[in-house]
Parts: structure tokens; sequence; C-alpha cells
């Protein structure tokens, strides 16, 4: 990986013209790449489809810097994420049975979209009247992700610690691959001690996690970026560097995972080969990546305290700094990362916040199935019914945005 820069450079001049270019790796471990020169408000051609599609497959995190916020709206965001797989409409935007949609519950009952005007989100435009907006969409798909919501008041602004490492919905048969955030406004605030945005919360508890794992797994958990990025860990690097005889025993590992607690649930792989690339990664080598959310996996064939002493392993293996990256997001990227190749975390917030210069606003969309060349997709009723929520697809005035 990164040889090769010649003609990949040629190639990306030759599709987007002799402005674009690139640098990476963006992390230690090979992955990560940053584009600049692409502009996402013109329609992508298949050939521009396919090379982004095998820079992600070869890079685990792509970053399309330097969308210009005056021009890019999240209607040209969610049309290219089309190109990806079938945007997922998020629960915070959509209502099951005249009930708010969950997460961690069943999901039966009518689906019924928010109007924007009665989204939580909504109140992100009451922070900052005049000076901070949510670029406008009605699209279920978009979530909102800010550190400010609602009028703001005096109270003292305050830390709230990172989340827990996770991959996005690894718990649905169909897991999400790609999911991306277009960043609008990232704090710039250094104030904290040694220069960073925020202090690093002092916390000895195991919250979020479960108790019972090692104290140095949860050292690496808790060692979150400062500065409001996403925190990345590379699944992919991660498994080449075990022995071969440990890579060949984990290929044959079938996770259980369930929906909820009682569940039969479904088995799936621990080990996953990019189809593009040919490389292989671990998907969600976590334990209870959501806890009180969703039931703890299994390890197919052993017992719920072997299956956690594996993972707790595994896990700590990838956590290690050699495998980590912090994404810095700049007002106008748009950063994908492949959700079989990577894990994340949100880092440290300040909440509570007065001035604009801690405000981190991002728009995060999530994509699942097959990659397609070229718009619309045309997924069958039937499969977006079964992955779907709503079975919502992309409407027509949004894939056709000039
Ligand atoms: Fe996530």
């Amino acid at each position: 990986m990164g040889q090769k820069t010649e003609p990949f450079d040629e190639r990306l001049r030759e599709l987007f013209g002799a402005d674009a270019r690139n640098e990476g790796p963006l992390a230690a471990s090979g992955a990560g790449r940053r584009f600049f020169g692409i502009d996402l408000c013109r329609p992508l051609n298949p050939e521009q489809v396919a090379f982004l599609l095998d820079a992600l497959s070869q890079f685990r995190i792509v970053s399309i810097a330097g969308q210009d916020l005056e021009a890019f709206s999240l209607a040209h965001f969610e049309r290219f994420a089309n190109h990806w797989g079938a945007p997922v409409p998020h629960p915070n935007n959509f209502m099951r049975g005249g009930k708010p949609a969950q997460q961690d519950g069943d999901s039966d009952g009518p689906f019924e979209l928010i109007p924007f005007e009665r989204r939580t989100a909504a109140g992100v435009n009451a922070t900052f009247p005049g000076q901070l907006q949510c670029l406008p969409h009605e699209s279920p798909a978009v979530l909102v992700v800010s550190n400010f919501r609602g009028e703001r008041s005096a109270a003292p602004a305050r830390v709230t610690g990172g989340g827990s490492w996770h991959t996005d919905i690894e718990y649905e048969p169909l897991p999400i691959y790609v999911s991306m955030f277009l960043a609008h406004k990232s704090p710039v605030a250094r104030d904290a001690p040694g220069g960073n945005w925020v202090q690093a919360p002092d916390d000895d508890k195991a919250h979020p996690y479960y108790e019972g794992s090692d104290s140095e797994l949860m050292r690496l958990r808790k060692c979150l970026p400062l500065n409001g990025e996403t925190a990345f860990a590379d699944t992919a690097a991660a498994f080449a560097a075990l022995p071969p005889t440990e890579q060949a025993a984990l290929e044959q590992v079938q996770l259980r995972r369930r929906l909820n607690e009682g569940d039969q649930g479904w088995l799936a792989p621990l080990v996953r080969t990019n189809p593009r690339s040919g490389i292989k990664s671990l998907h969600s080598p976590i334990w209870a990546s959501r806890p009180r959310v969703r039931p703890a996996v299994e390890v197919e064939g052993m017992s719920a305290e072997a299956s956690r002493a594996l993972l707790d392993r595994l896990e700590a293996h990838v956590l290690q700094p050699q495998f980590r990256y912090d994404h810095l997001h700049a007002p106008g990227d748009v950063t994908l990362w492949d959700n079989y190749m990577t894990l994340h975390n949100s880092p440290p917030i300040k909440s509570n916040i007065n001035s604009l210069d801690d405000a981190r606003l991002l728009y995060r969309l999530s994509c699942k199935g097959e990659p397609v060349l070229s718009l619309p997709r045309r997924d069958p009723p039937e499969w977006l019914a079964a992955h779907i929520p709503g079975g919502y697809g992309t409407p027509p005035e949004i894939i056709g945005i000039a």
C-alpha cells in the first residue's frame, strides 16, 4: 500500500482534472487518503465512482476535502451517498406506530417521517441565530450531529466523555457498509490544558462499558482525541499484523448477533474480505459494543465467558496506537469510512457552549447494500422493505439535483 502513487495520481488527474491531488496515508497504519480538487456538486461518472470505491477499499477511510458549503447542499451529499449504498433513515427522523423510533427496540408499526421543524435537530438553529444554521434539508437519512441545541444559557460549558468503540449498525443481519460525515463547523477553540479544545475527562469508571474488562483494555478504550476528531481504529492493518496461524483460526470464527436479548439471532463472520481490494479485516471484533442497548455477542461454540475473553483480547489488539487514527474534520470535508474495515468512536465533547469557536456541526449519512456506478439506484422494493426503514429511497429530485 502507498507504493504506486504515481499511476494513482495520474489516474486521479485524468478523472477529476489537473487540480485534483491527494495526500496520505493519513494514519500510521497505512489507512486514510485525503483528496483535493474533487467537486461533489457535479454528478460523478462511472469511472470516477469506480476510482473512489477502489480508494475506499484500499484505504478504509477517505476524505474528500474542500466542498464549498455555499454551493454544496445536503441533496448533493445524499446523491453522492447513493453510489455507496442505499441511504438509511435515522431513527431520530421518523416515528413507528406513532411513537419515536428507536435504535434499541422493536421496529414494529407504521413508518412516519417527522418534518424537519419537529425534529430535535431543528433546535440547532435556535442556538446561534443569524450566525450558524443547519444546511436546509428534509431527508430522513440525514443525521445532524452537534454539540449545541436550543437557546444558549448562562450555565458553564461542560465536557462529556466519548462513546464506546463500535461500527455502525453491526447488530442487524445486513450491517451498514459505508458511513460518511459532511463537516459544517469544527471547534477551533484551544483553551484547554495542552492547547486542546477539551481536557481529557477525568474518570476511572467503566461507563459506558461494562465492568470486568482488564485495566489495559479500559485505558486503550478511553484514550480519545481532545479536539473533536472522530477516532478510528484500522481493523485491516490489525488483522494483517496477526500471526498467520491466528489469522487462519479467526477466519473460522462466527459471531452470533442478536437484535434483542432472547432472540435466536444469526451468525456473522468475524473476518471479512473486501470484494474490491481483497483486503481482510475484522468486522466489529467487540464483545459488547453497545452496552445496555444491544446484547453482547457470542462466539459460536464458546461460552459467554470465553467469548468475552477472546473478543476483549482482540479489541485490545485493534485499539493499540499503531492502528489508531484521529480524524480532524475541516468544514467542507466529506469523510467516508468502511465499517467492515474500521472501528470508530465519538470524542469527548464540550456542550452547553456559548461561543461559535466551540461549535461542532456535522451531517451523517449511512448506506447499506451494494455500491452502484450510476444513479438512480435500482434496489428491488422487497430488498428495501427488508433492510431500509420505511423502504426509503432517495427521491428523484435529489438524485437529479443540478
Ligand atoms: Fe457510529
